[in-house]
């Protein structure tokens, strides 16, 4: 497995992440999730990425990694959901770490995002203070941001985080221009979410979830050149443009995260292939914001 320096965090993440959103209920057994965890462990990746609003996941990531704890980069976010707290307020950072911490089971995070935090929040700062509190006080090692358009232009240049976490994928690269650019220059680490579109080529019709709608449509619309292998040529899009540390695929299922490691394995793509792809949606760029 390839591993890439996150930014200057001093961390070393895997090309591939596993994005741990998928395993946040009983449609995946307890038994499944276990073996599944620990598949990707096993199989090299060694970036996880969880959140505070991803159901199960947090705890089940406690309950079957807590022994294998050193051997990973644990990734979660943290605004909202703590109980008797308002979200996006300073107590709400602090309880949620520690609700973080508790849950699964360790005695530091690596990376902790903000949500999604408004604009107009991030800008008042009390909760980008509490975020880097816990970081002095050693509950976490990078303080990040994970959202899209204004609000990662905001995180990119406040000086407040290490890392960013941002939508990027053959449908979703609003990113890849000047934002990419400058966080490379910033030495800010970026994590790929969604960066295999939800695999929208696989519906017949459109689906009904916001995003994944959205990018049925610009797939539809970008008119790419025929591909066998969708997940093949979107992969290794995301999570080889410049910048991008790790692409952090969602699935619950083990034959494709295997099916993954093989076409990261593969290396990036063609340059003209890239180029390909970049001009299909650069013909509708402006109206094609990032999608939280
Ligand atoms: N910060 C945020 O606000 C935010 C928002 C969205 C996502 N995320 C993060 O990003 C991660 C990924 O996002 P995502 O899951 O929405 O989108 P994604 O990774 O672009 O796509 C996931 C979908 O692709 C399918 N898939 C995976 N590998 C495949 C393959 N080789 N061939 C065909 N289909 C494949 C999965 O289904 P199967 O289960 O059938 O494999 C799943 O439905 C999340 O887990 C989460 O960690 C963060």
């Amino acid at each position: 497995m390839i591993l890439n320096n996150l930014g200057h965090t001093g961390l070393r993440v895997s090309a591939l992440g596993f994005g741990a959103m998928h395993i946040n209920d009983e449609r995946t057994t307890e038994a499944e999730a276990g073996a599944l965890l620990n598949h990707v462990l096993d199989l090299g990746i060694n970036l996880v990425d969880t959140a505070r609003g991803y159901g199960l996941s947090e705890e089940r990531i406690g309950r079957h990694l807590n022994t294998r704890r050193a051997d990973f980069v644990l990734s979660t976010k943290v605004g909202y959901g703590v109980e008797g707290v308002p979200d996006w307020t300073y107590d709400c950072i602090v309880q949620g770490v520690e609700r973080a911490l508790k849950l699964m089971q360790t005695d530091w995070l690596d990376i902790v995002h903000l949500h999604s935090c408004p604009l107009h929040v991030l800008e008042q700062g009390e909760v980008v203070r509490a975020l880097n509190d816990c970081r002095t006080a050693g509950k976490l090692r990078v303080a990040a941001y994970s959202g899209d358009n204004a609000e990662i232009d905001f995180a990119l240049v406040c000086g407040a985080f290490g890392s960013l976490q941002t939508s990027v994928s053959i449908c979703d690269q609003a990113h890849l221009n000047l934002r990419a650019a400058r966080a490379d220059h910033a030495g800010i680490g970026v994590i790929a979410k969604r960066p295999l579109a939800g695999a929208v080529w696989r519906h017949a019709q459109r689906p009904d979830d916001f995003a994944e709608g959205q990018y049925w449509d610009r797939f539809k619309a970008m008119s790419l050149p025929a591909k066998e292998d969708w997940a093949d040529l979107a992969l290794r899009f995301a999570a080889f443009h410049t910048g991008v540390a790790s692409a952090i695929v969602g699935t619950a299922k083990p034959a494709n995260l295997r099916r993954n490691i093989e076409a990261i394995s593969r290396g990036p793509l063609p340059a003209e292939l890239v180029v390909a792809v970049r001009a299909a949606f650069d013909q509708h760029g402006d109206a094609w914001p990032g999608l939280i």
